[in-house]
């Protein structure tokens, strides 16, 4: 399956470059860069990643069928993330509902979906490669493929192999096989947690991960199936 890319030595963030521009490109064009000024995370938040030393990157779907998936799109691109940092021998990384990936209770990617259903999708990865030290002060610890490994990863290569196999699984959906290797790397499986719904607090157990992708918590003996939103850990 073809993909585009595009490079930028710096640019304000690679979402809003694709959100300003999807219609002059085509499905599958990936857009990376060495530096954001405006990095966006979710809810609003600033990503903030040092020049060169990390992944960031967005990537563009236009196809009808992929885009009516969106809601399981962004945890298919944590568990392609996921996969990949698996090869480069990452013990058991976790995924945290709906789009963060884990390694020992430290974040090293967060995934950003913007766009307008049924028109076109942005997924955007920031992926923590080289990076040593990370700001204090962050809501959860962060950390990065260098420092959990102890050495450099060269991010060319990283780059390639994880784009090939994003356009290859999203060409090619096995959603059986992503649902397998998410609930065996639920990172909030059986853990307390705190749900708004309509404004209104929730509080229960995560105990697991439906077919449809949703959450699954039970609260006050009811079963919950949460589709989006925030997470809080208790
Ligand atoms: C989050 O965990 O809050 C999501 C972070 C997403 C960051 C990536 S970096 C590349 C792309 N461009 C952006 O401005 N954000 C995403």
């Amino acid at each position: 399956m073809q993909y585009h890319l595009l490079h930028f030595k710096e640019i304000d963030s690679t979402n809003s470059y694709l959100k300003n521009t999807y219609r002059l490109l085509d499905n599958f064009t990936f857009v990376s860069t060495d530096y954001q000024s405006k990095g966006k995370g979710r809810e609003d938040r600033v990503w903030q990643s040092e020049s060169g030393e990390n992944l960031m990157f967005s990537f563009l779907i236009k196809n009808e069928e992929l885009i009516k998936k969106s809601t399981i799109l962004s945890i298919l691109t944590a568990v392609e993330v996921s996969k990949e940092i698996e090869k480069y021998g990452i013990n058991q990384p976790s995924i945290k509902w709906p789009n963060d990936v884990l390694i020992n209770d430290k974040k090293v990617c967060g995934i950003l979906l913007e766009g307008q259903v049924p028109e076109y999708l942005v997924i955007g990865v920031g992926l923590n490669v080289n990076q040593k030290r990370f700001p204090e002060g962050l809501r959860r610890p962060a950390t990065s493929l260098s420092l959990e490994l102890n050495e450099d990863i060269n991010l060319d290569e990283l780059k390639e192999r994880l784009f090939k196999s994003i356009v290859n699984n999203f060409s090619n959906l096995k959603i059986e096989d992503c649902l397998e290797y998410f609930r065996s790397h639920n990172y909030l499986q059986n853990k307390r947690v705190r749900v708004l719904i309509n404004n209104e607090p929730f509080i229960g157990e995560v105990v697991g991960i439906d077919d449809n992708f949703c959450l699954q918590i039970l609260s006050r003996d009811m079963l919950l199936h949460i589709d989006s939103g925030e997470i809080e850990i208790l």
